[in-house]
């Protein structure tokens, strides 16, 4: 979705720029808001809710109602997400990972993972499919170092399985017209004919779990609202192919160390990644945008601005679990009884703790990685 004229807000599977206005995308998306009912229901399930439930990470849906209800009745479900590996993993994408993981655990199922090396090749121009392959296995490793289930996890690389994915992204080809892609992706006359061809492997996924076992069920996916163009499409075929129209519980993007936006992989300064070094992690959040006021005692005479604050952002996406502490650093900030410099140390200290530790799991994970790719 693209308005220059308002708000510059544009957010596609591609491209996420300016101030994200959450409401405007769920009815211009056509998505459901998660209401405090459909968060109890879920509750039931899960031993009260996740902190990005309870935090509103999570915002919105499609169909989450239909699947519980489904479950409740005795049809489980698969859970599907994915990564575009044109990189290094950044902190961002480990929100909706985290979140997986738990419905995994708490749900006892599958989850469907699919590395789109194939994506990132056909759209950008500066990447080899080589490279594409590489972060594909790389950022596997952040994702196993997250805790999931080997015997529950079923890591698709989208190169090297095509034989497995090709049969049904030509059924869902075949049922999406050219300018109802168009209008869903945006394409244009110099998009290359393999992006367009392209959201069929997206729509995959959701549907290989009958092909596999023959069981139909719903797939749940956990993801960015960013995709949800790709369910669109999906969800118009899977009718026709008498399938379950795949769910999605959608969240907000954990921003950038800047002013604005989420955070991207295309601005490294403002994004933290899963392998950097704590002396990188430290000048990144010391240069980070803040709430705070240009001196120190317009800072502790008229306090900060936690809701402007990227560092505050960290703490509540991700870094300061308790409720009440959290509650408490938001007051102390805008009562100017803490300072930036305070925030952004601790935050560090913080930040480097999970990732010395995500680390160390990544690197064992080299040794257990074959376990999680999907068996035929
Ligand atoms: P990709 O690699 O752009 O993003 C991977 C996942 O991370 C989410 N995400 C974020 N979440 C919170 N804060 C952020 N700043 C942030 N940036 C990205 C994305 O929404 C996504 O969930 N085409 C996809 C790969 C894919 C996929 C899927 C993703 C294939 N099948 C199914 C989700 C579900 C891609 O390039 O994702």
């Amino acid at each position: 979705m693209v308005d220059e004229d308002k708000n510059e807000m544009v957010v596609t599977p591609w491209e996420v720029k300016g101030r994200v206005d959450y409401e405007r995308l769920i009815r211009e998306f056509g998505t459901q808001p998660l209401t405090e009912e459909l968060l109890q229901k879920v509750a039931k399930h899960t031993d009260g809710l996740h902190l990005q439930l309870r935090r509103k990470l999570f915002f919105s849906h499609r169909d989450l109602d239909t699947v519980l209800d489904l479950y409740e009745k005795g049809t489980k479900f698969v859970l599907y997400t994915g990564r575009g590996p044109s990189g290094p993993v950044h902190i961002g994408h480990l929100v909706p990972w985290i979140f997986t993981r738990h419905l995994q655990e708490k749900f006892d199922t599958r989850l469907y993972f699919q590395m789109t090396d194939d994506e990132k090749f056909v759209i950008d121009d500066e990447l080899e499919l080589e490279e594409t392959r590489k972060f594909a296995y790389e950022n596997a490793l952040d994702l196993i170092a997250l805790g999931f289930k080997p015997e529950n996890t079923f890591i698709i690389y989208d190169v090297q399985d095509i034989d497995l994915l090709y049969d049904i992204a030509l059924e869902v080809a075949k049922r999406v017209t050219y300018s109802t892609a168009k209008a869903t992706f945006g394409f244009q006359e110099s998009t290359n004919i393999g992006w367009v061809f392209w959201p069929a492997i997206q729509a995959v996924p959701c549907f290989i779990h009958a092909k596999l076992t023959g069981e139909n069920v719903p797939a749940l996916i956990p993801a960015a609202i960013d995709q949800d163009p790709y369910w669109r499409i999906t969800r118009d075929v899977a009718a026709k192919l008498g399938y379950y129209k795949p769910a999605q519980i959608h969240c907000r993007f954990l921003p950038g160390l800047g002013v604005g936006g989420k955070m991207s992989a295309s601005e490294p300064e403002t994004s933290i990644f899963t392998v950097d070094p704590p002396n990188v992690v430290k000048r990144k959040i010391w240069n980070a945008f803040t709430g705070g006021r240009p001196t120190v005692e317009e800072q502790k005479k008229l306090g900060g601005d936690p809701s402007i604050c990227s560092v505050f952002q960290y703490f509540y996406f991700l870094f300061e679990e308790d409720d009440k502490k959290l509650a408490e650093r938001e007051l102390r900030c805008r009562n100017g009884e803490i300072l930036c410099g305070e925030c952004k140390i601790e935050l560090t200290e913080r930040v480097n703790k999970f990732l010395s530790e995500h680390q160390k799991k990544r690197e064992k994970a080299r040794n257990i990685i074959d376990k999680f790719h999907i068996k035929r």
